[in-house]
């Protein structure tokens, strides 16, 4: 048996609440334990609580010194684009001197750029690009990834993304339908829909969890996504979606009528559309990394969490609309910028998220019984999490019960 003990800590952080997703006032509710400890056996938490109720263990026991730390559940990243090789700093500084995203997209650099930098890089090139993103995840203090194909948008690469996802433990989603690629320039989107579909869905849907489409002028309208995300729940994979990043598209509707998982971004959300999720069960998934790097207006959080939708934050991290892996970052963003208390991000980014990954049972909370994926936050307030903006608050991140990266403070 192998058991870890983290000791003396100053609180254990987590959210409250058996069922996800968690939303409403529930959102905002974390059970706090000042002078306490988390047990960890064979990859599982098997205790958590106050020092002076922790029993005798015998010595078969390695001890980590809780002395000055706060622990809370190991992050839960459920919208990332990590598996990508390049990147794309020449496009950042051409859109800090005045260019538009869309406007790069349209003349083939944005996604087409890293679709030919990915193309290029072989399985080899692209499982070690996405082991270097995953480090950066981890020291993040992000335990579990989700990650999207996207820039292959050929059969071959797609399925090699998807691939390298699943080797690296990360969840790996099929986002097949992301952009238009150069070998479909004349014949469209509907042509390279019926390609996703006949030539790439039934190997994709036996390695991803579920299926993205990117819903967006310039990207793929609600008809073609309707096509696209039957398909992909047809072969038996959950659905998300890319919408309302920069106009109201007909995703939320969309998402709400093929029973999906999650819409993403919202950032142009009005509203009908805030009551119509509210009213569902398909979780928001806010990106305001993404809406911060392309300076875009930040989605509606406060008006959603006070209308009784499901949120969560993610970081949407890839090398054009947000390189950023940080998910404390996230957590800042969310209380400086969206009106979100640090309680409402943290259940966001660990049980919600968590639950758009269908791993609500095992991730995202300090529970008996779930995986010992545990972040010590470098300070005796969990809530410096979202407070030090951009500070080095993860102070050590454990998965499955063992120390998995250390700040070398
Ligand atoms: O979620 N919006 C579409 N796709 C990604 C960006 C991908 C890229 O720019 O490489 C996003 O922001
Ligand atoms: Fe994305």
């Amino acid at each position: 048996m192998t058991r870890l003990l983290i000791r003396d800590l100053a609180q254990v952080a987590s959210p409250a609440g058996a069922d996800a997703p968690l939303r409403g006032e529930a959102l905002r509710e974390i059970e706090i334990t000042a002078n306490a400890f988390v047990l960890c056996e064979n990859g599982r938490i098997a205790a958590t609580g106050r020092m002076r109720d922790l029993g005798p263990l015998g010595n078969d026991v390695e001890e980590i010194d809780g002395h000055g730390l706060a622990a809370i559940p190991g992050l839960v990243d459920c919208h990332t684009h990590a598996c990508f090789a390049g990147d794309r700093v020449e496009e950042f500084s051409l859109r800090a001197a005045g260019a538009s995203y869309e406007e790069l997209h349209a003349r083939g650099g944005g996604i087409l750029s890293t679709v030919r930098a990915t193309r290029a890089a072989g399985a080899e090139g692209l499982a070690a690009a996405l082991a270097e993103h995953v480090s950066w995840m981890l020291q993040a203090g992000t335990t579990t990834f989700e990650a999207k194909s996207g820039y292959g948008l050929d059969r071959e690469t797609e399925l090699a993304q998807l691939r390298a996802v699943r080797d690296a433990g990360g969840i790996p989603t099929w986002l097949g339908a992301h952009a238009l690629p150069p070998e479909f320039a004349d014949e469209g989107g509907d042509a390279y829909i019926d390609f996703l579909i006949v030539e790439v869905l039934s190997e994709a849907a036996a390695i991803a969890e579920a299926g993205d489409i990117f819903l967006e002028r310039g990207a793929f309208d609600a008809d073609q996504a309707r096509r696209y995300l039957t398909a992909c729940r047809d072969a038996g994979l959950a659905l998300r979606l890319h919408g309302d990043q920069f106009t109201e598209a007909g995703a939320i509707p969309l998402a709400i009528e093929l029973g999906a998982r999650s819409v993403d971004h919202l950032e142009a959300t009005g509203a009908a559309g805030i009551e119509a999720l509210a009213a569902s069960d398909v979780v928001g998934v806010m990106l305001p990394a993404s809406a911060l790097f392309l300076n875009r207006p930040l989605p509606p959080a406060r008006a959603l969490v006070d209308a009784g939708a499901a949120v969560a934050l993610a970081t949407d991290f890839n090398p054009g609309s947000a390189f950023c892996e940080s998910l404390p970052l996230v957590c800042s963003l969310a209380a400086t910028q969206m009106a979100i208390a640090p309680e409402e991000a943290l259940s966001a980014c660990t049980v919600n998220a968590a639950h758009v990954l269908d791993r609500a049972d095992a991730k995202g909370r300090l529970a008996v019984g779930h995986d010992a994926d545990v972040v010590l936050v470098a300070a005796e307030d969990w809530r410096h999490l979202a407070y030090h903006l951009g500070g080095p608050v993860v102070h050590t991140v454990i998965a499955a019960g063992k120390v998995a990266w250390e700040s070398r403070a």
